[in-house]
């Protein structure tokens, strides 16, 4: 075991068991390493902000967490059998998620989720910088093997909006919807975005890495997209616990994603088009460069949108931008 699994289990067996203290024995055989070792991991975890008591002759009992993300904590969440988020691995900080992931893609099994606190080159969509300054949001890429071919990838990025929409509801309840293909917004302004990365041979997917940000508690934006963006701590005023949250969301990702073997089925088609706020809207998009007006008439069985243009015929779009 390496060492910050280590503490992220002395983390776990500790918040699975604050109601009660338990012994420095009890840990170090559980461990299997000495009491010194299991004192030392206490006090870097003091160091990171936990409250942790300890009492001689009793042992130790977890008082308080400090609200970051952290591997340990929320595996406490995360069912035994799951295999998204199985394997976790939270960084204090690391240049981006998406980068981590396909760089290393071969040391880690189907449904390896990595988050950081924080990212120093968070990517967003065609080239855009994602901002994740260190502990206001909850970043994370997901990384798939799923047995498709290239050409069925294209449900997974609007599937993955679905499930994190359906999780922020869930845990807020307040009314996130999605902006085609899958931004999640509420109202006008977006507070999560995906950004989905491929390694694939001609016909075969070799692996996928499906990169999440979500706006938790950011105050400030930018200049440029303070009008376009949100967070959830703008949105509610309920306590936000982003390893319950981030647990909750890898749950309903796992749930729509391998309920539905990747792709759109009746029923998750059904879900999506209740919570895509750009249906029955009037949109401009982009064909070979020119901008082309229509309304947003339907989505397809491949989750691609369904334009009526002003003459009355119908276009499909397959990906790219949209503007309401
Ligand atoms: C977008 O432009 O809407 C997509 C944003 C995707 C951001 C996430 S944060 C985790 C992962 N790592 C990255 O560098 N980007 C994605």
């Amino acid at each position: 075991m390496k060492a910050n699994e280590k503490k992220d289990t002395i983390l776990k067996m500790l918040k699975e068991n604050s109601d009660r203290y338990i012994s420095g024995e009890e840990l170090s055989e559980m461990f299997n390493v000495s009491r010194t070792a299991i004192w030392k991991n206490i006090n870097d975890l003091r160091k990171m902000g936990y409250e942790i008591d300890s009492v001689t002759n009793r042992g130790y009992k977890l008082m308080s967490s400090p609200g970051i993300l952290n591997a340990g904590e929320t595996k406490t969440y995360i069912d035994d059998n799951a295999l998204i988020g199985k394997e976790l691995i939270v960084f204090e900080t690391i240049d981006s998620t998406n980068n981590y992931l396909k760089a290393n893609a071969e040391k880690y099994p189907t449904g390896t989720v990595v988050s950081a606190r924080e990212q120093t080159g968070g990517k967003g969509r065609l080239g855009r910088v994602w901002q994740s300054k260190k502990d206001d949001t909850i970043s994370f890429s997901v990384l798939l093997r799923p047995e498709i071919s290239p050409m069925e990838v294209s449900a997974i990025t609007p599937l993955c909006g679905l499930a994190v929409a359906k999780a922020l509801n869930e845990y807020f309840d307040f009314g996130a919807k999605i902006k085609w293909p899958n931004d999640v917004i509420i109202g006008n302004k977006k507070l999560v975005g995906i950004l989905t990365e491929m390694n694939c041979e001609f016909d075969k997917v070799d692996f996928i890495v499906v990169g999440i940000g979500i706006n938790i508690l950011n105050k400030d934006f930018p200049e440029e997209i303070s009008k376009k963006a949100t967070s959830c701590a703008l949105e509610s005023d309920k306590e936000i616990d982003k390893n319950k949250l981030l647990a909750l969301i890898l749950k309903h990702i796992e749930n729509i994603l391998l309920k539905g073997n990747y792709s759109f089925n009746e029923e998750n088609l059904k879900e999506y088009k209740d919570y895509c706020a750009t249906l029955g809207r009037d949109i401009i998009f982009t064909r070979k460069g020119e901008k082309v007006s229509g309304k947003a008439t339907d989505i397809d069985n491949n989750g691609e949108l369904v334009v009526t243009l002003e003459d009355g015929t119908t276009e499909t779009v397959f990906s790219g931008e949209v503007t309401v």
